[in-house]
């Protein structure tokens, strides 16, 4: 499985032939400078929540893309009043099978709220499901309790977790999160954008090595085999 990283939480994977994108944050991102969003190609636009460091690029990559925003209620309601034809509203707890494979949708504890101050309904954790390789894109959130159910929806190869504290979880939470859902490998998102969650990489990853994990920290716009 192919995953390419475009900054704070936003990259892209593609399943199946079909290309998710993740939490689209690159043109307000002054470390993503090197990343044209129009280079960037969509068939699904995944939404963690509204806060613009997720959301800002969403408008401009689904109507070039004409990629489906799959997001909670309140947020897809938002793009589809900004002209977004394609969107499939979910919430915490359920799931559905698109052709791709199966989304479980699972809690985050953070806040939600659009751009413009709209509502932004809950934040949303995912759990992606295919015959590839199941991962958990935990969203911006809170280390939880829980982060023990999902083992019970689905055996995960891999997690997307936040690290940068501050807003989220950082390194230490992040490590027992990884542990509550039975994953070794973890991919940090959510740190360095901003001066107050800049991390340090190596104490991070050496803290992970001690707990027999593996955070992996891919640089903008690489793409790594997962
Ligand atoms: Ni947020
Ligand atoms: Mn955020």
């Amino acid at each position: 499985m192919q995953l390419t990283f475009y900054g704070h939480s936003c990259f892209s994977i593609t399943i199946n032939g079909k290309k998710l994108l993740f939490d689209p944050f690159i043109t307000q991102n002054q470390l993503a400078s090197a990343i044209n969003i129009n280079d960037i190609e969509a068939d699904y636009i995944l939404l963690s929540h509204g806060h613009s460091d997720h959301v800002a690029d969403v408008e401009a990559i689904a109507k070039r893309t004409n990629a489906t925003i799959i997001a909670a209620y309140e947020v897809a309601m938002w793009f589809a009043a900004k002209g977004i034809e394609k969107y499939h509203p979910m919430n915490i707890g359920g799931k559905k099978t698109f052709d791709f494979g199966t989304i479980k949708v699972v809690n985050a504890i953070h806040s939600s709220s659009l751009p413009d101050g709209s509502y932004g309904g809950n934040p949303l954790g995912f759990i992606i499901i295919n015959e590839e390789s199941n991962f958990y894109y935990a969203g911006d959130t809170a280390l939880t309790l829980d982060m023990q159910l999902i083992p019970m929806f689905a055996q995960i190869d891999f997690a997307i977790l936040p690290i940068g504290d501050n807003f989220t979880m950082g390194i230490v939470d992040a490590i027992q999160a990884a542990k509550m859902v039975q994953t070794k490998m973890v991919i940090g998102v959510h740190y360095d954008t901003f001066g107050i969650i800049k991390i340090d990489h190596q104490k991070a990853i050496e803290l992970f090595i001690k707990n027999e994990l593996e955070l992996k920290l891919p640089v903008i716009g690489e793409t790594i085999i997962i």
